[in-house]
Formats: structure tokens, sequence, C-alpha cells
């Protein structure tokens, strides 16, 4: 039996974050080059869209490239960039036909131009899109996304279009990459890292978490299934005790 069997639709989360890690691991343990597994982590990708429409998922954030992964060599950033181009513009008629909305959260601004033609338009064409929204966290770092939600307050508050006394937590979220966004009920992190790696540190604050040993070519629609079935039996308090959330 699959476990989306097992699921219970009603307890689907609405916004599922995943952290796709492994994939350089993956192609080595296959003596192939690391470029190798980010192709077949592509399809992971693929397959996990599907699965978490098929489920009732409202809000699925995939990330993709972190503002640290400029770091790596350029061979293998020039790479991942141009493999991001090819499946947005490959996979933009299939969000159309299927109603969902792509987004883009991170510091766009250090995108080659043709890569960020290529997101810009699959955002565009997709914005009225009622369905399933993919945000693709791209370039993203969270620091450096709370950093700027600082200077833009700052910016009103100076400009005197702000009060500091308005300032409370709605207001910050508005002005992170993620305004508009309910935060993640559950964070998945393949390949057996446990840290959160620069990802939506404020968001995250009442996330459930998820760490899995498998690698994220091998996350497929039957791991992403055991994972929601996973954070079905859970019990979310919120601070307060079990007692109190069955009245
Ligand atoms: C995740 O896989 C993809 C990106 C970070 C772009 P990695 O490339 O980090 O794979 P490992 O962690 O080296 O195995
Ligand atoms: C995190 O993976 C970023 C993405 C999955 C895109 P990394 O492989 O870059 O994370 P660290 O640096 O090992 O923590
Ligand atoms: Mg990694």
């Amino acid at each position: 039996m699959s476990f989306k069997d097992k699921l219970d639709l009603k307890k689907v989360p609405q916004h599922v974050a995943i952290i796709m890690d492994g994939n350089g691991r993956w192609a080595r343990q296959r003596n192939k080059d690391r470029i190798f597994g980010h192709r077949e982590g592509v399809k992971s990708a693929k397959e996990v869209v599907e699965a978490a429409g098929e489920i009732g998922v409202k809000y699925l954030t995939l990330y993709a490239f972190s503002s640290e992964n400029w770091q790596r060599p350029e061979h293998e950033v020039k790479a991942l960039m141009q493999l991001l181009v090819q499946e947005i513009t490959e996979e933009l008629d299939r969000f159309k036909k299927e109603n969902l909305q792509l987004k883009v959260i991170g510091d766009l601004s250090r995108l080659d131009q043709d890569v960020y033609n290529a997101v810009q338009k699959a955002i565009d064409e997709t914005s009225n899109n009622t369905g399933m929204t993919i945000i693709i966290a791209l370039s993203y770092g969270s620091r450096q996304e709370i950093v700027n939600a600082v200077r833009q307050i700052a910016q009103k508050v100076k400009e005197g279009r702000l009060e500091v006394s308005q300032i409370n937590e709605q207001v910050f979220a508005n002005h992170l990459y993620t305004a508009g966004i309910p935060d993640p009920d559950f964070l998945i992190r393949t390949s057996g890292e446990l840290r959160i790696s620069n990802f939506l540190l404020w968001q995250l604050s009442y996330t459930e978490l998820y760490f899995t040993k498998v690698l994220w070519p091998d996350f497929r629609k039957e791991q992403f299934f055991e994972a929601i079935y996973n954070f079905q039996q859970r019990e979310r308090r919120y601070g307060k005790t079990s007692e109190q959330l069955e009245n």
C-alpha cells in the first residue's frame, strides 16, 4: 500500500518547503559528476510538484540555489542556472495548463540576464493562475532577506511613511520576499544534513521539521507521501498544552 492511501486529505499541510539536498553525493556514489546528480534531481522536483498537486498542497517552496551556492565552482553554477532555465521554459506550458502559479524568492539582481528573463517570463505568464503556487528559492539567503526588509522599513520611517510604533510582526513579514505567502507548515530536508542552511529563518518559526537520509534524486512521490504521513501524526501545539487543543 502506498503512503498516499494512508493520508488524511483534510489534514494536508497548506505550505510545504523543501531543501533539495544530496545531488552531488548521489552522483559521486555512481562515479558520475555532480551535474549528473542535478539532472536527476530535476526529475525528483517534477515528481514532487505532481505529488503535491495530487493531495492539494497550496504552496510548495523549493530551495534550488542559495546565496552561498554562488561560491561553487563556476561550471557547476553555470550548469545549475542552465538547468533551471531549461526546466522553467519547458514546464511553462504545463504550469499554464494546470493553473499553477510560479513565484521566485531571492536576490534576482545577481542572475544573468537570460536566466532573469526566463524566470520573469514564467512569473508573469502564470501570475493570474489560481491553483498551487510553486515558489522557487533562487539566489536566496534568509539573513539577506531579513536585512533587506529592515532597510525598506527604515527607509519608510525616514520618509515619514511609517511610524516606529506601527512596526509589528505582520508589517515586518510584509517586507520579506515571501510577503503574502503563509509560513510553511512543513519543512523537508533530504540527504541527512541536520541544518537549515540560511533558509526561511523567520518563516520557519513554528514549522514542523522533517529530515530524511534519502538523497534528493531518490526522493520521489512515495517518499513525499511518506513525509506528509509523518507530518499528519504530529500535534502542533504552538505553546499550548494537548488538553487545551482538545477543547
Ligand atoms: C543540492 O545538492 C542542490 C544544490 C545545492 C543546488 P548538492 O549539490 O548540495 O549535493 P551534495 O550536498 O553535494 O550531495
Ligand atoms: C542548501 O544546500 C541549498 C539548496 C538545497 C539549494 P547546500 O548543499 O548548499 O547546503 P550546505 O551548504 O551543505 O548547508
Ligand atoms: Mg548539499
